[in-house]
Order: C-alpha cells, then structure tokens, then sequence
C-alpha cells in the first residue's frame, strides 16, 4: 500500500491520520492531525456526501445545483469505530473511513466494494488565484465502465477518456471535442454489474480522467473551490441516476405542445415567410406546435424589442399563428447592448447589474449586437430584475416560450470565447470571480428567464429553452445540444449525446434536427427525424446559411417519410406524456442507453447506438448513408418490430431491415402503448378514443398512462388520470386489469384496444366478468375491440378452454 509520506511529491499535500471525530446527527466530521476535516453527510440511505477541508475551515457551504426541495432522510444510521476505521452503515450502504490516511471505501450491505479511494483527497495550493486545486483519487475497479457527464460528443462509455468541464460556444464542434455547452460534473460507474454515481458539485473548472492516464485510477479534479462529492448508490443505474435527480431537482412537466414538433431557422422574418412557413405546414398537412424567431426579430439585436419593419405588429402576428395552432417562440440573449438610448441597458447601467472587471469597470465584450454589457445573473437582485423584463412579451404580446442563447456567456473575437477570468460575480452573496461563476452564468440567466416567463404565462405552464447548463439547469428550462453539423457524424453524436444528457439527470434535451451548420441532403435529414421523433425535445434548426431545411425542402419522397415520423411522433404523444410525467416524479431518465435497460448483460456496456424511449420501446438510428438496415442489438427479452409485428428473441445482434422510410424500432412484448390520433398540433382535436396497442407474451407486463389537462395547474390538485394497466398472459388467455387514479375526466370514452401478437383464435372475450358478444372484437382487421375507458378487467380467451381462476401473474413493479 502506498503510504501518503511517499505520496507528497508534485506539490500534492495528504490528509494525515485522524485526531478527532463528531457525530452532529446526520454528519460527521473526521479531523486530522495536518488540518483537514471530512464532513460525510448522510443525505439518503444511498447518497452520501462528502466534502473536505483544508486549513480547519469550510467555506459557507452553497450550491447552485442542489435543489432546495431535494428529499432527505434515511431509513437507518449507525456507526462503528475499529482499531483502524469509521465505519458508517445506512440501510443500503456501508461507509468506511480509514483513521490512518482519511481514505474511504463504499461497499454493498453484503461487503462488495462498489467504490474506493486510491489517493482519495489530496491538494495543491493555487498561489497564483489562492485556495487549491482539489482533487480525487479512486480506484478503477475491474472492468469498470463510466457513463454520464452531460453532453460530450465522445462514445457513450467513457473509460479511458479524459473529460473537462467548461461551458463553452463550441461552433461546429467535432467528435471527441471538449468541452462543450454543458458542466455536469456527474458519472456513473458500473462493475460486478452493480452501478453507483459521483456528482462533483464544484462550478469551477472540472476534469475527470476516467482510466486515461493510470489503468487503475479514476481522478478528478477542480481549479477552485471545494472538494465536495456526493455518491448514489444504485445498485441498478437508473436508480443511481434518479437519486442524483432527486438531489438536483426534475422539471415541472411541461405543456403538451412543447413535445410536438417545433420549426426554428436563423432567421425567420418578415412577418410574412413567418405566415408563410405556418401556412405551409398545414398545407402540408405536418403537424407542427412551434415556430421560432432567432435573433433578427429584434431592432438591432438588442433584447427584449422588435424590429418594426420586419415584424410592425408582434401581437398580432402571435394572435394569428395561435390561432392557427402555432406557438411562437423568441430567443433573448445575455449580452446588452452598449447603447445610452436603450431602455434595458439604461436600466440595468441605473441599477448596477452588469458584471464588472476586478479593477472596476465594466465588463465588456463583443456578440451579436457589437460591444455588449453582461447582467451579473449570479445576483439574486439582478434575477428578479430579468424575470420582470418578459412582462410585455408574455403578458401583453403573447410570446408562448423563450429560447435563452449564448448564455456561456459566449464572446466573440476573443480567443477564450468568453468573459475574462477576473470578472467579479454576486454568486449570490458569495462574492467570486469568472473562475467560479463561469459554468453557473448561463444556469443562473436562465433561471430569471424561466422564473419571469412561468410567472407571466401563469395559469399556463411555462416553456424555455437553454443553451448552456450546470447541474441543476433541468429544474428550469430544456436544452439543445448547440451548433452542430450537418454530417453523418453528427447523427451519432446527437444520438449519444442525448442518451447521455438523459442519463445525467438532464431528460428534456433535443438537437438541431439536420444540422446547424452546412446543408444536409434529404437522406440524413430524413434519418435524423427519424431518430429526432424519439428525443424528448423535438426541433429542426439551422444557421439557414444555406438551403432551406424545411420538411418539405427536399423532394416529395423525403417529405412524406418526415410527415410519417412527425405523424408518429403525435401518435405517440400519450406515451411520451407519460415518460416525461415519470422523470417529473421519480427522476427517472426517457432516454436509457441499452446498458441502464440490462446492465447486467455485458454486451451492453460499450454499445452506443440502441437506446430505451421511456420504458418499452427500444430505438436504434440509421446512421449511415444507401442503408436498407442495420446491424443492432436486441436486449435480452422478447421484442416486437414496430413495423411488421413480427416477435423477436433478445440478446443477440441481428440485421434488421430499415430502408429510408423506416428505422429499426422495437416494443417490449407485454407493453400495452397509448396513441392518440394524428393532429395538426396538440389540442387540434378532442379526442375522442384512445387506440391502446396491446403486445401479446406468455409473461406479466405493467404500463401506464398519464393524462391531464396539457397545460396549467390543476394536475396539482388531483385533476389527472392515471392508468395502470397489468398485463398477463398466459398459451390461451390474455388478462388486462386497469387500476385508475386521479380525478380528471378524459374527453374519450373508450378505448380502442389492438391485440399483437396473439398466439391464438379468440373464442370468448370478457369485461368486468360479463361476456361479449364476438361480433364485436374485430378479428378480421387488427383484433381489435372497443370497450368503455372504466373497464377493471378485460380477458380475452382462446379456443382451448382453460380451467376458471384468477390468476394475473407477477408485476415488474419497482420496489420504490
Ligand atoms: C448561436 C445558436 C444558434 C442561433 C445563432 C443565432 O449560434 O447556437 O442556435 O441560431 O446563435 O442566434
């Protein structure tokens, strides 16, 4: 074992052996004889944190990330001192603090390591800024492989790779650059087929080295600041991800428009190409809910005003896309215009808000508009003052959403692309400069944003979009994956990425469908609404440099193939619903990549391609050019293919055909999926039964279905419907009981259930134990029958008669 005497070289300075130890409920704090204090907080029964001092001082503790609202509390707490360590043990968990070196080891309740430190904790004093450099070190466990991390356009696994963490303007980027957009200082491990996840919660500049540099070490690393981690336990990964949720807070659910589909371009203007591209939609008939105006809506780029020759009357114009059924959304950047006559810089020049340089004077820098000014977002004041700008947008024009942009805060034509290093921030009341603030800027802007449109969109729910995030960004707003290209590489990288944004808490994420930058041809913008119908943030966006990227710029066929998955998209709306309901309440990620489905099955560790949308449909792009299909991988368990019904034993890679008017997708047999009819946009139609597609297994199977009013709040107060549906099959019956909950009033009144896959010839069909006559159940088309949305049980027989029980099988009910 190597000792921390051998280990200070490099200017590295150990925690030494400890002198005193305190109990203060929940936390504990271990001190050693050269100063440094361990604070272990029990948060939950699997998440703990951790968190080092140097010197016997802590810093006031303050985090960005951390919600307020986070559940904490634990089951059991108990702790036990030996000759030689600490151990404390939760009712999920067993924490060891080793009393020689300070280093910890987390295992299972039955003694498997799932996590530990090599060098631990150690430092190096930063003489040039003060404070340290902090930093930890841990043990790669045998075949550990690392997920998460936010946005990184690297292969989903990340063992081997060195990562930073630095929220950055990246134009064009590449596979394998970074960083990017986004800090999420978060990972998750998996080895032994078990899974937990480290949040460093530390907004200056992060690394990870994921078994880069050293086989057997996993480090990180901050520039500043604290070393202050938490670890979740899974064993399963997306319970290591929903605890990590749980702590850095979940959306509200969105209103149901904002997952239809949305058409962006810079620029759309004047007014009439606006009109004109709405018209055309609906010409068209492809459904669409949103258009957006980037930023030559406004008079000389300054927020928060219109140009008046492109745009006379804005509140009109939004009134009569409404009513055609179109949101409109506007984007607003960071960066103030330096400009005397300009009420916003006025304002904020009056009151102090912009950020200032350490010697003083303002900071300043150049975008869009020319030199700017920046809002100090990090000062609550400053906030409040910003959420207030959005009145006469949302209240008097009837603005629908906000696209927040730039907010890195990017700069243009300086080699850093962002604010200098030594620009003093509020940090609300933790006064800091750029070093720190840097990655929370664009969290905190967005926030006021997201604060001022919910307030002036209220009774509605509110919509807005981010470009760059923290951890903790998810409470407040959605995001895109930035400028991206137009090649087939991006297609990957989205595709990636998304997964990877899901599974780092962050589930409302989307892409720039068809690439922002260069012009993509009609097979890769085909192929990628494809695979852009399956994220939960649904938009087509380009620089518009080039050609257009309209769904109906590329020849008829590529048209018809994008209305079909559009169309799709608004079939599935109920489903995706009830996937976005799910990550709201339980954190749980709607993108899972095939691993987080099966992680104990290997062959799913380093795939990248297929993922899970919500729970049951598995999803595997296209990513190449001239395909007719692909290769994929099947988890294990039965499938159906989406397109043919044809059943399909997992566990193996096979050739699934998709020619360009298709892409391999694949329900889980047993699910039952929710569709709602075709509609122009998300309220278009009342509707007035909802199709439930019912995949046939020997097996149990349990699905759900969410539903509200789509917008507002009265979902607080028990206005929503709540199915559960069990499903159970058996060689010659098939039952469905449904358990409601909830008070709202779904505007159908029956559902129109598709039985799939059936093994057998239906001879007797019974609801609530009353026997239907067969002329009802349509056997010839699709099996399938209309019955009352209030049936409890629906069983359905074949001609072998079994004996009578009532036997509805085991659930795959999650234990919490
Ligand atoms: C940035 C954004 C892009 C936007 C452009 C103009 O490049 O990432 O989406 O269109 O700025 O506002």
């Amino acid at each position: 074992m190597i000792t921390n005497t051998d280990l200070e070289y490099k200017g590295n300075l150990y925690p030494n052996h400890i002198v005193k130890y305190i109990r203060d409920k929940d936390k504990f704090y271990f001190t050693t004889e050269n100063g440094v204090i361990l604070e272990v907080t029990v948060v939950q029964d699997r998440t703990i944190r951790f968190r080092y001092a140097t010197e016997h001082t802590f810093p006031p503790d303050f985090s960005y990330a951390v919600d307020p609202n986070a559940r904490r509390g634990y089951n059991r707490l108990e702790v036990l001192e030996t000759k030689t360590e600490y151990i404390i043990e939760t009712s999920k968990i067993q924490v060891l603090v080793d009393k020689k070196s300070l280093r910890t080891q987390i295992s299972d309740l039955e003694g498997n390591i799932i996590n530990e430190d090599e060098l631990g904790f150690h430092w190096e004093e930063n003489y040039e800024h003060g404070g340290n450099t902090v930093k930890m070190g841990k043990i790669t466990q045998h075949s550990e492989s690392y997920y998460g991390m936010g946005d990184k356009a690297t292969h989903s696994n990340l063992k081997g790779k060195r990562v930073s963490n630095w929220v950055t303007d990246q134009y064009a980027y590449g596979k394998d650059q970074d960083p990017l957009y986004k800090a999420i200082p978060f990972y998750l491990g998996l080895h032994g087929g078990k899974s937990y996840g480290i949040f460093f919660d530390n907004s200056f500049k992060t690394h990870f080295d994921f078994a880069h540099e050293r086989r057997n070490t996993t480090s990180f690393w901050a520039e500043g600041g604290e070393m202050n981690y938490y670890f979740f336990y899974g064993p399963e990964m997306y319970k290591a991800v929903r605890a990590y949720t749980n702590l850095t807070g979940a959306p509200e659910l969105p209103p149901l428009w904002a997952l239809g589909f949305h058409q962006s371009k810079w620029s759309y203007f004047p007014e009439s190409q606006v009109k004109d591209i709405a018209q055309k939609f609906r010409d068209e008939k492809i459904p669409c809910d949103a258009i957006y105006l980037d930023i030559d809506y406004m008079d000389g780029f300054r927020c928060f005003t219109w140009d008046k020759t492109k745009f006379p009357e804005p509140k009109r114009m939004i009134a009569e896309l409404e009513k055609d059924g179109f949101k409109t959304v506007v984007m607003i950047d960071p960066g103030i215009k330096i400009d005397r006559d300009y009420w916003v810089y006025r304002e904020a020049l009056e009151n102090d808000y912009f950020c200032k340089r350490a010697d003083g004077p303002y900071m300043k820098g150049k975008v869009w508009p020319g030199e700017c000014n920046f809002p100090d977002f990090t000062n609550p004041e400053v906030r409040e003052w910003w959420a207030g700008l959005y009145k006469e947008f949302m209240v008097e024009l009837g603005v629908h959403a906000v696209w927040n942009d730039m907010n890195e805060p990017a700069v243009m034509e300086v080699p850093t692309k962002t604010a200098p290093l030594d620009t003093r921030h509020n940090y609300d009341g933790h006064p800091c400069s750029h070093r720190k603030a840097h990655n929370v800027y664009g969290m905190q802007m967005v926030r006021a944003t997201y604060e001022g449109v919910k307030k002036y969109v209220y009774p509605k729910r509110p919509m807005v979009i981010t470009r760059a995030a923290y951890s903790g960004t998810q409470r407040f707003s959605s995001t895109w994956t930035g400028d991206n290209v137009a090649t087939w590489e991006h297609l990957w990288i989205s595709n990636v990425q998304m997964q990877r944004m899901s599974m780092s808490g962050y589930s409302f994420v989307g892409c720039d469908i068809g690439g922002f930058a260069e012009q993509p041809s009609g097979e890769l913008f085909a192929r990628w609404i494809q695979l852009g119908a399956f994220h939960p943030f649904f938009r087509v966006h380009s620089s518009g440099d080039h050609g257009d990227q309209e769904p109906w710029s590329f020849g008829k066929e590529i048209t018809d193939i994008v209305r079909k998955f559009i169309e799709l998209r608004y079939q599935l709306l109920p489903y995706l619903y009830t996937m976005f309901w799910r990550y709201t309440r339980e954190g749980k990620p709607m993108l899972q990549p095939i691993v987080c489905y099966d992680q104990e099955d290997t062959q799913t560790h380093f795939r990248t391609d297929e993922f899970i949308f919500g729970e049951q449909i598995l999803v595997c792009p296209v990513q190449e050019p001239n395909a007719k299909g692909r290769r994929m991988y099947i988890p294990r368990g039965d499938w159906y293919n989406y397109w043919n019904n044809d059943m399909m034993e997992g566990g193996k890679e096979t050739w699934i055909e998709a020619d360009i008017d298709s892409i391999p997708v694949f329900i889980k047999a047993g699910a039952i999926i929710p569709k709602y009819p075709v509609q122009q946009y998300v309220g278009e139609k009342e509707i007035e039964e909802l199709v439930l597609e019912v995949y046939y297994t020997e097996g149990a199977e349990n699905s759900t279905v969410y539903e509200d009013a789509n917008d507002g709040y009265s979902y607080e107060n028990g206005k929503y419907s709540l199915r559960n549906f069990k499903f159970s099959g058996k060689k010659n019956e098939l039952t469905i009981q449904q358990f409601k909950d909830g008070s709202f009033i779904t505007s159908y009144d029956t559902f129109n259930i598709r039985l799939l896959g059936l093994p057998f010839e239906i001879s007797k069909v019974t609801v609530d134990n009353e026997e239907v006559e067969l002329e009802e159940v349509n056997f010839d088309q699709d099996n399938s029958i209309i019955i009352s949305k209030d049936f409890t049980q629906l069983r359905i027989r074949g001609k072998k008669e079994l004996p009578e029980e009532d036997e509805t099988g085991s659930t795959n009910n999650e234990d919490e």
